[in-house]
């Protein structure tokens, strides 16, 4: 078997925790590779809505097996939460999620060093979530980084302390005071840590790689979206780590030549949270009108999304870095009521256009758009593809025919019901 993998082509938030969800039947096992509690994935059913960060999204549905792979890093505090919240749900996760020996840590220095260097940035704020996860791949990167089996070895307080000591002298260096209690945070992290220990510790490489010989269906959970992704994205308005497919090699061990299908979540039109670059982005009514049909508030940070038409120069570009093999289109539903809905099909840069994705995506850009009449239904009503309405087809065979990718599924709801997966 080879591993399929499933990534968000955007700037995060496509729908990844509920199209994860929705396809885990399908699936042995759900593994995460990278990212961390920055991450905020949402998926719904019988009414509740329940939100995971760090815990892939297979969780609820029993017998599966979730792993959390080496290109994670984890807060131990986040984690407790987490795993607390799934307990009150009678979700016994020691059961069926293992965790890999070589997953970095995020302690609580990392996030005030995230919080101070992104006051020292001025305007080129990031807009980060604020949960360390910058700081803790620098370190990651700098070879001073602390995983979870560096726990169990003999100089562990040593590492412990040094590291600590690396980061109380920077924030000191900079007069950085953390509002809250230092020694108490600590207390809560060591603590919150004992619950992470309860957990299966795996070189999940092995593991992964002994599923895939075995014939098991494994499939990669991304977090983010490609439009983040450290190389890749709209710099240096990204997160720390590779969001892209290949990320999902280096995030959990697995050969390039063992990977299957490339499951690309694209919404049916874009946000963004933080800062940067965003081409299509509405300023006006309309985007405002997205942000409330959509709930586009942030899952993690509650900030407001940013809204926006889909762009097709940026969703070919996330397509060649992937090799995505299908698409899955989500929250069209949102834009049920609109009676005219924008593509944009070309960038004009300096007087020229452009049908590529450029690396200084901080110049001006100016959208070149493509109109379609709204479809002005209801689309969570349809659960068959052959029965929604042709203004909506014609707007599907679009992004199909520039593409050249098959949109296979069809998000018409945050309920895990409200699919469509077509047949034809
Ligand atoms: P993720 O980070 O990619 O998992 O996405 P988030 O969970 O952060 O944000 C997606 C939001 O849209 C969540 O509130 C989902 O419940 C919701 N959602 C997902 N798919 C759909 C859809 O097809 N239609 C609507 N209206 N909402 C959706
Ligand atoms: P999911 O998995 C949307 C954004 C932040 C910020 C930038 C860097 O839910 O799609 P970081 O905390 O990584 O230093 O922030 O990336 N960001 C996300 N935006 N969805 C996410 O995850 C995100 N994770 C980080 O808002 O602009
Ligand atoms: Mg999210």
């Amino acid at each position: 078997m080879k591993l399929d993998i499933l990534l968000g082509l955007q700037w995060g938030d496509e729908g990844k925790g509920k199209v994860v969800d929705v396809l885990s039947p399908h699936y042995d096992v759900i593994a995460r590779f990278q990212g961390g509690p920055n991450a905020g994935h949402t998926l719904e059913f019988n009414g509740i809505k329940h939100v995971l960060h760090i815990i892939p999204s297979g969780i609820f549905h029993p017998g599966k097996i979730n792993i959390i792979g080496n290109g994670v890093v984890i807060d131990p505090i986040v984690f407790k939460k987490e795993i607390d919240s799934l307990e009150q749900l009678a979700i016994k996760a020691t059961e069926n999620l293992l965790i890999s020996n070589k997953v970095h840590l995020i302690l609580p220095t990392h996030k005030w060093i995230d919080a101070m260097q992104e006051e020292q940035k001025g305007k080129q704020k990031v807009g980060s979530t604020l949960k360390g996860i910058g700081p803790t791949y620098t370190d990651k990167v700098a070879r001073i980084g602390f995983r979870i089996c560096d726990i169990h070895s003999a100089d562990f307080s040593e590492r412990f302390e040094n590291i600590c000591k690396i980061h109380t002298d920077l924030l000191k260096k900079n007069s950085y005071q953390p509002q809250e209690d230092i020694a108490a945070v600590f207390t809560e992290w060591l603590n919150a840590l004992q619950t992470l220990l309860r957990f299966t510790l795996i070189d999940s490489e092995y593991e992964l790689n002994r599923y895939l010989k075995e014939d098991k269906k494994v499939l990669a959970e991304g977090a983010q979206g490609t439009l983040l992704d450290i190389d890749f994205g709209s710099y240096p308005f990204v997160t720390s780590s590779n969001t892209v497919a290949a990320g999902a090699c280096t995030g959990l061990g697995v050969a390039p030549n063992q990977t299957g299908k490339v499951i690309g979540i694209v919404k049916a039109y874009c946000t963004r949270v933080g800062n940067g670059p965003f081409p299509t982005e509405l300023l006006d009514e309309t985007g405002e009108q997205l942000r409330k049909q959509g709930h586009e508030f942030g899952t993690t940070t509650g900030r407001p999304r940013r809204c926006g038409w889909l762009d097709l120069v940026a969703l070919k570009y996330a397509i060649m870095i992937n090799g995505v093999t299908e698409i899955v289109l989500t929250k069209a539903d949102v834009m049920d009521n609109f009676e005219l809905i924008k593509i944009c099909t070309a960038y004009q840069i300096d007087e020229r256009t452009t049908h590529r994705f450029p690396s200084d995506i901080n110049k001006e850009i100016i959208p070149v758009f493509k109109e379609f009449a709204g479809w002005k239904q209801n689309l969570s009503e349809v659960n068959d593809y052959e029965k929604l309405p042709q203004n909506f087809k014609d707007y599907v065979a679009f992004i199909e025919e520039e593409t050249g990718v098959p949109i296979r599924i069809i998000s018409t709801g945050p309920d895990r019901s409200e699919t469509i997966i077509r047949t034809t």
